[in-house]
């Protein structure tokens, strides 16, 4: 969602900001813009579109060593270019941006702001406007400025500058991400720190409800109370090579190739020399203790909950409930005696969870989170963390962090039972090797599957996915995968199902995915497609090699059955970029989507 980007410093910083914005297209975003400082005073451009159009907006002959900038995701206010951050107020004076949902801000229009014309349709122009309105009556724009956020109910990260003070930038965070980069003679303000690895790796945290002074040599953060925090950098683990495509023509292929080294990468973080599962004594515990699992996620990674449920279930013997977490905090189920929740992100970022993390720490139950950016939110706040060292991800659809996320699942399942004195036959390490070598033979069949997609999607207005068991939680990422990329109207379907309501949507020529890689439903999977294909569909079998019959169209080698949906997700990864490559659809940042949601 919503990125801001700030630089303090000695350098021109136009191009450091619109760097930084191109680091942060990822998230998602509908609009973008930046504002400079200098003696001349506040320039600011902004455009409904790509950063791209950006950088053919902005006058490049602009000077200046200090500047915001930011990507906008629509949330109050069409994208249009007066909804576009920065925003200023009345006089001029301050230009800001902001990542959130301010949730009271008509309240504090009402209040506060009653005769003030608004040029924007946002919440955020009420901010800057409060803060013009506040210092007129304070005269001092740091007070001023903490007495505006104090006033702010919801999220926000908000980066402001004052045209009558080139030497700072005003910053404050609640709820949503914001990190402070340090650097010599300059700092830096950014969602990501991502967006200015090009100028340093080394950051600091942010607590919810602080405010900071940026200036070019010093950072001043402070609580509500005015009192100072002292707190040491982080260096950022990244590599800013690892957030470039390299010779790839989409983020989202490359991904999707990076599997196998990131199920080899989880095998040897999560591997001691005794060959021995390496994990936080603390998470056993826990998992020990606990009488029931409360899985909470969102998407791609509720999908791989539902993975999960079987993997706890079925090895380590603990029940578990698999919820969605927009659902769960409006409708929490009757808890177990001890319940451990563990919340699933790839960005550790998402307002949802984070909802429910807060409502359960509230009620003093114990939160694991397993996210592939230990920094986040979710981390911060949880009690346990595992990493799911998948490396950044940056297409907004999910590929290698909900293998990782799978792999991750399995592992912990296992060390779970072994540390209940269960006994299993079951080597995670050693099938997960067998997983990322099957996977490798998969992602060198682009060809095939590329052929099946232009066979199987090319102007089709629908798709359906059926399976049973995993297959069927398999088939749901498959949907999702396709719907949020290519637009293709997608589902995904128990095949028992079928017959209950959905086989009434099979027409002539329907594509219908078919799963069928456990042993235990091969036959009855075979019967729903032969079922649909008496109704017209054009049927696609996807199987594992040992269950393949004749006239199948894709044969995935042979894992342990248990792991098969890391597996069998390859393919259907594949045919949704395909299908959305022939559409001509912007594969890495499909309409409307974001890649860290972090408004509930
Ligand atoms: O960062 P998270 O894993 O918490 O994100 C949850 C969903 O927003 C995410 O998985 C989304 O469904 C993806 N775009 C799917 O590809």
């Amino acid at each position: 969602m919503c990125g801001i980007v700030g630089y303090i410093g000695q350098d021109q910083s136009q191009e450091i900001l619109l760097k930084g914005l191109e680091k942060l297209e990822y998230r998602g975003y509908d609009s973008a813009g930046l504002a400079l400082l200098n003696d001349d005073g506040v320039y600011v451009s902004k455009v409904k579109g790509r950063i791209a159009a950006l950088r053919e907006a902005v006058d490049e002959n602009k000077k200046a060593t200090m500047g915001i900038g930011h990507t906008r995701w629509a949330t109050h206010g069409a994208p249009s270019h007066e909804n576009a951050h920065p925003h200023q107020s009345a006089s001029g004076q301050f230009t800001l941006v902001h990542n959130g949902v301010v949730e009271n801000y008509m309240e504090v229009r009402e209040a506060y702001l009653p005769n003030v014309a608004m040029k924007s349709e946002t919440d955020t122009e009420i901010v800057v406007q409060l803060i013009e309105h506040l210092n007129e009556q304070m005269n001092d724009v740091a007070a001023a400025f903490r007495k505006a956020v104090d006033l702010l109910k919801g999220s926000y990260a908000i980066a402001l500058i004052d045209s009558q003070n080139p030497e700072t930038i005003y910053v404050a965070k609640n709820k949503s991400p914001l990190l402070i980069g340090l650097g010599d003679g300059f700092n830096v303000v950014a969602s990501d720190s991502m967006a200015m690895l090009q100028v340093t790796d080394q950051f600091l945290e942010l607590m919810d409800k602080e405010t900071v002074i940026v200036q070019r040599d010093a950072v001043t953060i402070q609580k509500p109370d005015g009192s100072k925090v002292d707190r040491d950098p982080f260096t950022a683990e990244l590599d800013a090579t690892d957030i470039e495509k390299g010779m790839y023509p989409h983020f989202m292929l490359k991904e999707i190739d990076e599997q196998p080294f990131v199920i080899r990468k989880i095998i040897q973080e999560y591997q001691n020399e005794n060959d021995e599962i390496k994990l936080d004594p603390e998470i056993r515990q826990a998992m020990k203790e606990c009488d029931r699992i409360y899985i909470i996620a969102a998407g791609t990674s509720y999908h791989a909950g539902l993975l999960g449920k079987q993997f706890i279930e079925k090895l380590a013997n603990i029940p578990v409930e698999v919820h969605v977490a927009s659902e769960f905090s409006y409708n929490m189920p009757l808890l177990s005696e001890k319940p451990l929740f563990v919340y699933i992100s790839q960005s550790g970022e998402t307002a949802d969870s984070r909802s429910v993390l807060v409502q359960t720490k509230e009620l003093g139950h114990p939160a694991l989170t397993l996210t592939n950016v230990p920094g986040s939110t979710l981390s911060r706040e949880s009690d346990y963390t595992m990493h799911l060292h998948a490396g950044p991800e940056i297409a907004v659809a999910s590929t290698k962090a909900y293998t990782a996320q799978m792999a991750v699942l399995a592992i912990l399942a296992v060390d779970t039972a072994r540390a209940k004195g269960i006994e299993l036959e079951f080597d995670p390490m050693q099938e997960l090797g067998i997983v990322a070598n099957a996977m490798e033979a998969l992602t060198d069949q682009k060809e095939a599957v590329e052929e099946l997609a232009s066979e199987f999607l090319p102007t089709t207005r629908n798709c359906f996915f059926i399976g049973r068991g995993v297959d069927y939680y398999v088939g749901l990422e498959g949907a999702l995968k396709l719907k949020e990329i290519s637009y293709i109207q997608a589902e995904g379907f128990a095949g028992g199902e079928l017959k209950h309501g959905t086989i009434a949507l099979i027409e002539e020529g329907t594509p219908v995915i078919g799963l069928a890689t456990q042993e235990k439903v091969n036959l009855s999977i075979r019967g729903n497609i032969q079922e649909v294909e008496a109704r017209g569909a054009n049927s696609c079998i996807i199987t594992m090699k040992g269950l393949e019959k004749d006239g199948d169209n894709f044969i995935i080698p042979k894992v342990h059955e248990l792991l098969t949906p890391l597996v069998s997700v390859v393919p259907m990864q594949l045919i949704s970029y395909y299908a959305a490559l022939h559409r001509d659809c912007d594969v890495d940042k499909p309409r409307n989507l974001a890649k860290s949601v972090t408004v509930e």
